[in-house]
């Protein structure tokens, strides 16, 4: 069987970690592109990475290099290329650099490899998965975006710490964008089968929310600059789901339409994925409280997204 090849845009933080995850999964060949000004860094990178295949044992050819004839006909491009955050900014605060970086990256994966499916990960991740989409013109199948995978990680993250068990345990649900007024679902969330609220008290899961949907700030906060470990980890998952086709339920950045009344955007909602990308978008009962969290969330993407087309149309 053909191995997937894998182009990777954007070689800094979170998409050389992308790549070291994909490679130790042993998900297909990868390539690694980045700007021609970082000279032989990003094909630095990439031999680095080679090099770990003989201890960690795993199978690919990575490259890295600033030309996109390498990407020619890749099954999956991952977009990390942009601005990260520093202290102080917000993800909206990037959204007039990362909009034209993003636009430029999709016109040439649009050339290279035009049945790819895409995962967009730059920020403000919303409103990036609608620029590569606007670009590209992909069917909204084969664009999707990476935020919930990361979201929710911090959410069980914070669960199993306050619970002492395994984080493994910890099944849960978030939707919105990908902001601070994202909406985890404490009426989805369990472990092993048994509700969260059977865990934690009400007082205290709300802190725990507070921790997660602030979660990007903190690591910002910490770092200097935004995180990378946990992001690709779970933009990796996204990727697996889709090469080996395992049509896992995982909340992403998916074009929703009629799907929860959203009206033709990008917003983080409960997706299987699998070869065709975004297969189909799951539409979960939500009450009151939660339809009104989430549509204040999906209103800050609709106007995050109106200030992107007016930069895409600059
Ligand atoms: P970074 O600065 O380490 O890497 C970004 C890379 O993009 C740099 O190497 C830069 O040279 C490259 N780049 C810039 N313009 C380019 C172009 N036109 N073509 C190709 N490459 C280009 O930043 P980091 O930490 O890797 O973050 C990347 C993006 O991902 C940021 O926008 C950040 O906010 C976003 N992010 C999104 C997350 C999510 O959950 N959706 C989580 C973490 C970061
Ligand atoms: C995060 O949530 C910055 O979006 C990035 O860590």
């Amino acid at each position: 069987m053909k191995r997937a090849k894998i182009t990777i845009v954007g070689a800094g933080n979170v998409g050389a970690s992308c790549a070291v995850w994909a490679a130790e999964k042993e998900l297909g060949d990868i390539v690694l592109i980045d700007i021609p000004d970082l000279g032989d860094r990003t094909k630095g990178r990439a031999l680095d990475l080679a090099q770990c295949a003989p201890v960690d044992r795993f199978d690919c050819n990575i490259i890295g290099t600033s030309d996109y004839a390498a990407a020619r006909d890749s099954d999956l491009v991952i977009i990390t290329a942009g601005l990260p955050r520093k202290p102080g900014m917000s993800r909206d605060d990037l959204v007039q650099t990362n909009v034209k970086i993003v636009r430029a990256v999709s016109e040439q994966i649009k050339e290279t490899a035009p049945e790819a499916i895409l995962i967009v990960v730059s920020n403000p991740l919303d409103a990036m998965v609608y620029t590569a989409w606007q670009t590209t013109g992909f069917p909204t199948h084969r664009v999707v975006g990476q935020a919930g995978c990361l979201d929710i990680a911090r959410f069980r993250t914070f669960i199993a710490m306050e619970v002492g068990c395994s984080v493994e345990d910890i099944t849960s649900l978030l939707m919105g964008g990908h902001g601070d007024d994202m909406v985890p679902l404490p009426r989805y969330t369990s472990i092993a089968g048994v509700p969260v609220t059977q865990f934690i008290s009400e007082e205290r899961l709300n802190e725990i929310i507070q921790r997660a949907k602030m979660g990007g700030g903190e690591i910002v906060k910490l770092m200097g600059t935004s995180a990378y470990y946990a992001p690709s980890a779970g933009t990796i998952a996204m990727a697996e789901a889709i090469i080996k086709d395992k049509k896992r339920i995982l909340p992403c950045a998916a074009y929703c339409d009629k799907e929860y009344g959203v009206g033709g955007y990008f917003v983080g909602v409960p997706c299987v994925l699998g070869a065709k990308g975004v297969e189909k978008v799951i539409e979960v009962d939500l009450n009151a409280e939660e339809r009104k969290l989430f549509s204040s969330s999906a209103q800050h993407v609709r106007e995050l997204v109106s200030l992107a087309d007016k930069f895409l149309k600059e």
